[in-house]
């Protein structure tokens, strides 16, 4: 048993070990011990990551899926290799209802034009929930200008909680599609998606489930979930970035034509028409992000050799930590307080515009994000233009706390509050 798996049997996770497997954590910023809080955003790599994308330009490197010759034929060995690992890592049933995307939101980009176009008509419905990403919100609406669709929003309430009853009431006869995050980015709810997907099978319509920030912290099984879609990025979990998935269940994404045409998603090509490749090709026109879905490939092993249990007990202790003491600043107001959270807390501090805050935190070398992050009406439904927020990964701990509220406290000195 090597250490790491012993560490993992205790199910206690040992920060210090992991925080030196990812080079970053070690530099100085201003002078400052780095206490990275931004993972939402997007996580920082281990050296396994960096190792094997480094070794497979320097060792395996060529075009995928078009050499009779022998590194070719070790590149596709290596890509194909990632996509079972993400087949693993999602229970799939199947490689090939794993394709390879740029991010999450290429992949719902690919369904709304893809599903989205070939089977919804006008009038018929997307249902949504009031606090996706803008990535899980504008491809519907681009949707609805497209061909009159209509775009239905799930409310939320005070503590950030999806409304399941009022959620359950939008569901209707031209409901053809629900989508949801599984968790929200701003606010950190873990949405009950397994009671939603309940719902949607009630009445036969397909779900799609944003697991950007859901991956990085939780165990998913698509086939337990019985969800229809599932997207995340690769970088959010300590994967390389332009490398994202879109798990589909076969059946759905054998009757849906492709979004993109080019090479590698053929099969034949004449003047005439062009026949097209097999799943999960079809939809991987041109030459794909190969390398990237390598490094996701170790990334995923990565994750995996430390577990899940592991992880989910550390980073909820840690994030329960962070809750308390944050609650204790004066003036220090989180936005949404859902009963399971996971990986992030937003706040308001005082009024103070949240970029003042992020940039005096920088100052001691502590990242967070500033703004609306990218889910605007999740701003506007708790009255805030921008929030705060800070994230939690693996390699957080307890000092990155402390730092944190230490900075806040200099946020209050130089404001006043
Ligand atoms: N979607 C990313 C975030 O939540 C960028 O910060």
């Amino acid at each position: 048993m090597s250490a790491r798996q012993a560490v993992t049997a205790s199910r206690s996770l040992d920060v210090a070990r992991i925080r030196a497997d990812f080079p970053i954590l070690s530099r100085r910023v201003h002078g400052k011990r780095l206490v990275f809080l931004d993972s939402a955003a997007s996580a920082q790599k281990p050296q396994a990551v960096i190792d094997t994308e480094r070794h497979f330009y320097e060792a395996e490197y060529a075009n995928v899926h078009r050499g009779v010759y022998w590194l070719s034929q070790r590149a596709t060995d290596a890509y194909e290799a990632a996509r079972e690992k993400v087949r693993g890592l999602l229970n799939a049933r199947e490689t090939r209802e794993i394709v390879f995307v740029r991010g999450a939101t290429e992949a719902i980009n690919l369904v709304a034009q893809s599903y989205g176009r070939t089977f919804l008509s006008a009038g018929d419905e997307v249902l949504i929930t009031h606090m996706e990403h803008h990535a899980n919100i504008v491809p519907w609406q681009m949707l609805r200008d497209e061909k009159g669709i209509v775009l239905k929003v799930a409310p939320i309430d005070d503590a950030g909680e999806l409304d399941l009853d009022a959620f359950a009431r939008l569901i209707g006869p031209r409901t053809k599609l629900i989508a949801v995050t599984h968790v929200a980015n701003a606010l950190g709810t873990v949405l009950p998606v397994e009671a939603v997907t309940r719902l949607a099978k009630m009445y036969g319509i397909p779900v799609l489930i944003d697991g950007c920030q859901a991956v990085p912290h939780q165990a998913v099984d698509v086939q337990a979930l019985d969800c229809d879609f599932y997207v995340f990025s690769g970088h959010k979990l300590y994967g390389p970035t332009g490398i994202g998935v879109l798990y589909g269940k076969a059946a759905l994404l054998a009757a849906m034509p492709p979004w993109q045409g080019g090479g590698d998603m053929i099969r034949a090509v004449t003047f005439e028409k062009t026949e097209y490749n097999e799943l999960p090709w079809k939809f991987e026109a041109g030459t794909p992000h190969f390398a990237g879905a390598v490094g996701l490939g170790a990334a995923i092993a990565y994750v995996q050799s430390i577990g899940y249990d592991a992880i989910a007990t550390h980073e909820s202790e840690l994030l329960a930590y962070a809750i308390r003491e944050l609650s204790k600043i004066n003036s220090l107001r989180i936005i949404g307080q859902p009963r399971r959270r996971s990986g992030v807390v937003s706040f308001d501090l005082g009024g103070v515009h949240p970029h003042d805050i992020g940039t005096i935190l920088d100052h001691d070398g502590i990242c967070v994000r500033a703004g609306h992050h990218c889910a605007q009406p999740t701003m506007d439904r708790f009255g805030v233009a921008a929030t705060v927020r800070a994230s939690f990964a693996i390699y957080n701990d307890r000092d990155d706390v402390d730092a944190l509220v230490a900075g806040l406290s200099t946020v209050r000195e130089v404001f006043r509050l």
